[in-house]
């Protein structure tokens, strides 16, 4: 979703600028732009369309060392040059990049600016009028933001730039994540601490509510009273080279690819001293006071939540109910005495699970973040945190995350079973080692399984994808990661759910995915295969190893069957990788899709 850079400092601005946007693709934006500013001279570049598109605009000539840039996914008005960011207001004295949405911006045109006329279709451009408008009225340009932030209603993170004032960037945040970095001679934003690595990993949190003055040789945070805030600095621990894809064609190929890694990391960074798995005891003192745990998370995240689910319940027994976040605030089931919520999220930035968040905390409810981003906003403002350990992950398309999200839920449920005196059964250590193995051997099968997309999937229109217990549930991640890059339409079905409706759409070669890696319903999938191929479907069976039969398309190592989702989801996201490829797409960044999706 949209992304914010800003850098004020000694080094020619425009490259910084260009390189930060680049490294915030990832997020997914259809259009962007930058400002610079050289003594009262301010130039704005814009283009609609991809990074390398706006290089080619920007005047290489133009010497600054302050500017903003902003990468955009539309929101209130189509992609275009017009409604990129920045936005300068019509005395061309301000410039504003923005990410969010304002909700009052009807009233705010209507109250406060009634006579401006309006260039885009954007809410930011009320914002930087708003701004205008305030200093017009003799306010210094700090007051005029800070009275426009208080007339604000909605999400934001703002950088702001002013023609007529000493180098200061004006930032400040609400709901929208946004990052302070600090450098030697040189200070900078962005929305993400990757994009940049490549001049500083020291960054300083922002939060809701602060006003910031950026110069080039301090950050000043204020609250809204005007009181100086000193917070400590961090040090982000991301390895650079991890932000790069190395020499595979896409990011999505070494995510998937850096599976078995991340296997062995998680499973090193929660074993104590004693090879024991083990977490943290404030979070294990969570989990064993809840009467209840439930699960917020959306996409891909919730669809591992639902097998958390299988985890906390048969292994800990412990109730667990999974919510679809952007949902639950509007749609809150009765709670438990003692409920502790746990936010399962890779980027850390989900606004419907953080709207979920605000929403409990002011409850009182007790809650638990399980992210890739240590320091993201749901990771900040949880009680507690558990670190994926997946490495960053660049492509839309999640991949080593969800594999990682199942894997740490495994470990909590597990470490919280053996807290409760509970015997589940499973040597964890052991069973996902045996996984890791077997994501190897898929992986090195790669070949086979872009056979089964020549096959099954080169001209279709539709597929789906059925199964029964875990199985269902990798299947509506199959289906997600089929339709997301490769815009097949797709859909997950419990195997036993089809015939209910759905077989009526079942025609001559309408691929079907069939999962069986469960033995107690093995007979009942193979049989729900049977229906639709009876009705025409071209059937791609999936089964596990002493589960298989002679006409398996494609056969997994045998792993412990709490765990095959960690495995049997690898054919899917290597399915959806080549049907995508075969198909031409933007793999790494398909079309209308976001990385972080920040807005509700
Ligand atoms: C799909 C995908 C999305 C995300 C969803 C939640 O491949 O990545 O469905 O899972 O947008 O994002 P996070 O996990 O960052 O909260």
């Amino acid at each position: 979703m949209c992304g914010i850079v800003g850098y004020i400092g000694e080094e020619d601005v425009k490259e910084i600028l260009l390189k930060g946007l680049e490294k915030l693709e990832y997020r997914g934006y259809d259009s962007a732009g930058i400002s610079v500013r050289n003594g009262e001279e301010l130039k704005i570049f814009k283009e609609a369309g991809r990074i390398k598109d706006l290089r080619e605009k920007v005047d290489p000539d133009f010497q600054a060392a302050t500017g903003i840039g902003h990468t955009r996914w539309a929101t209130h008005g189509e992609p275009s040059v017009t409604n990129a960011h920045p936005h300068q207001s019509a005395d061309g004295r301000f410039t504003l990049v923005h990410n969010g949405v304002i909700e009052n911006y009807e009233q705010i045109k209507q109250e406060y600016l009634p006579e401006t006329e309006f260039v885009s279709s954007t809410d930011t451009e009320i914002i930087v009028e708003l701004i205008s408008a305030l200093a017009k009225e003799g306010r210094t340009t700090e007051e005029a933001f800070k009275a426009a932030l208080d007339i604000l209603h909605g999400s934001y993170a703002l950088g702001l730039l002013d023609k007529d004032e000493e180098d200061v960037i004006y930032v400040a945040k609400n709901k929208s994540p946004l990052l302070l970095g600090k450098g030697e001679g040189f200070n900078v934003i962005t929305s993400d601490a990757m994009a940049m690595l490549h001049l500083t990993d020291e960054f300083v949190e922002l939060m809701d509510g602060e006003l910031v003055l950026l110069k080039r040789d301090g950050i000043t945070i204020k609250d809204r009273d005007g009181n100086t805030i000193e917070r400590e600095s961090y040090i982000a621990e991301i390895d650079e080279s991890d932000t790069e894809k190395g020499t595979y064609e896409h990011y999505m190929l070494k995510e998937i690819n850096d599976q078995p890694a991340a296997m062995r990391k998680i499973i090193q960074e929660y074993q104590d001293e004693n090879g024991e798995l083990s977490i943290d005891t404030e979070i294990m003192d969570q989990i064993n006071d809840a009467d209840r745990v439930y699960i917020i998370a959306a996409g891909t995240s919730y669809h591992a939540g639902l097998i958390g689910k299988e985890y906390f319940e048969k292994w800990a027994g412990i109730p667990t109910e999974v919510h679809v976040a952007s949902e639950f605030v509007y749609n809150t089931p009765l709670l438990s005495k003692r409920p502790l919520f746990v936010f399962i999220s890779q980027s850390g930035e989900t606004a419907d699970s953080r709207a979920v968040l605000v929403e409990v905390k002011r409850l009182g409810h007790k809650t638990l973040t399980v992210t890739n981003v240590p320091g993201s906003t749901l990771s900040r403002e949880a009680d507690q945190t558990l670190i994926l350990h997946a490495g960053p992950e660049i492509a839309v398309a999640s991949t080593k995350a969800y594999t990682a999200q199942i894997a740490v839920l495994a470990i909590l449920a597990q470490v919280a079973a053996r807290a409760l005196g509970r015997e589940t059964g499973i040597n964890l250590t052991e069973e996902l080692a045996k996984v890791t193995t077997a994501i190897t051997t898929v992986i090195d099968d790669a070949e086979t399984i872009e056979g089964i997309v020549h096959e099954y999937l080169e001209t279709t229109r539709n597929a789906f994808f059925i199964g029964r217990a875990m199985d269902h549930y990798v299947g509506l991640e199959g289906a997600l990661k089929l339709k997301e890059i490769s815009y097949i339409q797709a859909e997950g079905f419990a195997g036993g759910e089809l015939k209910h409706g759905t077989i009526a759409l079942i025609e001559e070669g309408t691929p079907v995915f069939a999962l069986a890696t469960q033995e107690k319903v093995n007979l009942n999938i193979r049989g729900n295969a049977q229906e639709v191929q009876a009705r025409g479907a071209n059937v791609c069976t999936i089964a596990m190893e002493g589960l298989e039969s002679e006409n398996d398309a494609y056969v997994i190592p045998n792993v412990h069957s709490m765990l095959t989702p960690l495995v049997s989801v690898v054919v899917y996201q290597f399915i959806s990788y080549y049907a995508a490829l075969h198909r031409g797409n933007d793999v790494d960044k398909p079309r209308n899709l976001a990385k972080s999706v920040t807005v509700e």
